[in-house]
């Protein structure tokens, strides 16, 4: 018995892998797809849209994909977009473009025809409500938190293209792209409303948005798509009854999962595992190896609570050496020790059966590391995860520490070969967890990866 659960080794339940990010996005999930992507069939997309910042480096080359799956650099691998992503055609084709201009195939890239699409007037209501959230008065320490502070988002019109799926009547899905006098009848009617909304909102300077100018560039816009939208569902599944393989991509990361993350901010997709389902139309039992993310520190962009947010020298360290700076936005990210309260219940949530830490490199030089195990908050000690903003917000980390690791490990390939310091921090992590460490990212290239056996290290939990 190593300490670990059973779901880890045998990869049993399912044929299909998932990589899915255990903390606040940005963990590094695109350099484990495009590792592994090549020994796939098809890397699928299942959630988010353009918020999504994945970089690959690939022989010194760096990529920064948007919506496009990580699998689109793997030759003869098909990347998949499924029904739960919303897509931004213009952000689409636009990486389309630059990707082939560098010399990528991208043939292989398909559409749902069911995914929704982000409009103009999505991304414009986004950031309205931004600023209006921001404009909320902050009430004084003292009184109950009722308002919500702006949530920070990536203004690419996620929260409101998703919001109009919710609602129906005012969604545009891919397919519609293709349909010229649905896509005017539709567009005519939400227009209107959407127009009628922001000159309520913004009396006197309300961007406004014309029906017809709108149609004949979606009309375009899908032309061009035309050869890859098809139905994903359908796809997948004879692909999963054809003995062939998927990986699926999660965008965000479960600590933003519009259920299971630090409600309201989130973003609003089911951006941990659980979004698989939904999000593809492939049953999730099919799913049976889910490798979590996990970088060695944390990360947050954006608003919401981060109990062991830094803000010395020590954060200055970790964002330069580390480039946390968002893919997406360009925004310095927030920085913090590991909170392995919040790893231990999105590995739960996601379903782990394998780690993959990403970014241990980062830490080389400090002197002492710090693990988060536990919370105070105002009703007391706990080691379970607050997964609401305000409860959140109250608690305050309780810390183990340990010493750190002075060599640059940059150029290790082997678990054995890092100081024994480094060894005793990932295994630290995968015994409070309860789930392995497979790889170790020492670098942003492909290559700058240990593999580890599995099983190798047993402990107890907490
Ligand atoms: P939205 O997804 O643009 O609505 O943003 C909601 C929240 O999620 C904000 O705090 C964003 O910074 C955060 N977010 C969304 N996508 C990512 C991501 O891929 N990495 C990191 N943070 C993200």
């Amino acid at each position: 018995m190593n300490g670990f659960s059973d779901r880890g080794g045998s990869h049993g339940f399912g044929p299909h892998s998932a990589v899915v990010g255990l903390q606040w996005g940005d963990e590094g999930k695109g350099k484990l797809v495009d590792r592994l992507a090549s020994g796939f069939d098809a890397v699928a997309r299942y959630n988010g849209g353009a918020n999504a910042g994945h970089s690959v480096v690939v022989g010194g080359q760096r990529y920064a994909l948007h919506l496009v799956p990580s699998g689109i650099l793997a030759p003869g691998v098909l990347a998949v977009i499924g029904n739960g992503v919303v897509v931004d055609p213009e952000r689409l084709i636009e990486e389309l473009d630059a990707l082939s201009a560098r010399g990528v195939d991208v043939s292989s890239l398909r559409i749902s025809n069911r995914a929704h699409v982000v409009l103009p007037y999505h991304k414009a209501e986004d950031g309205l409500r931004e600023e209006l959230l921001t404009a909320v008065p902050s009430a004084p320490d003292s009184a109950p938190k009722t308002a919500v502070a702006a949530i920070g988002t990536t203004r690419r019109g996620i929260g409101p293209a998703y919001a109009d799926k919710v609602q129906r009547a005012t969604a545009i899905r891919v397919g519609d792209l293709l349909r010229p006098e649905l896509l005017r009848s539709k567009l005519d009617l939400i227009c209107a409303m959407k127009n009628a909304i922001f000159r309520s909102l913004h009396p006197g300077d309300a961007e406004q948005f014309d029906a017809g100018a709108l149609t004949e560039r979606m009309l375009e816009l899908g032309e061009r798509l035309r050869a890859s939208i098809v139905d994903t569902t359908y796809l997948l599944n004879d692909l999963d009854r054809g003995g062939k393989s998927i990986l699926f991509e999660g965008a965000n990361a479960t600590m933003l999962d519009v259920d299971h993350g630090t409600f309201p901010y989130v973003t609003s997709s089911n951006a941990s595992s659980l979004g698989i389902g939904p999000g593809t139309g492939l049953p999730p039992q099919r799913v049976g190896r889910i490798i979590g993310v996990v970088k060695a520190y944390s990360t947050r962009v954006g608003g919401g609570p981060m109990p062991t947010e830094l803000f010395d020298d020590t954060a200055h360290r970790i964002r330069e050496r580390g480039r946390e700076y968002g893919t997406t936005t360009g925004r310095p990210r927030r920085v913090g020790w590991i909170d392995l309260v919040a790893l231990r219940y999105s590995a739960m949530v996601s379903g782990a059966t394998e780690l993959g830490l990403t970014l241990l490199d980062v830490l080389a030089g400090l002197d002492e590391l710090k693990l988060c195990t536990a919370y105070r908050t105002p009703s007391g000690m706990t080691d379970r995860f607050l997964p609401d903003g305000f409860e959140l917000g109250e608690a305050t980390p309780v810390y183990e520490s340990m010493p750190g690791f002075g060599d640059e490990i940059t150029g290790v390939r082997s678990f054995d070969d890092l100081p024994e310091s480094a060894r005793r921090y990932v295994e630290r992590i995968e015994a409070f967890v309860g789930v392995p460490v497979r790889t170790i990212g020492v670098g942003p290239d492909r290559e700058q990866t240990i593999e580890r056996e599995a099983g190798v290290s047993a402990g107890s939990g907490s």
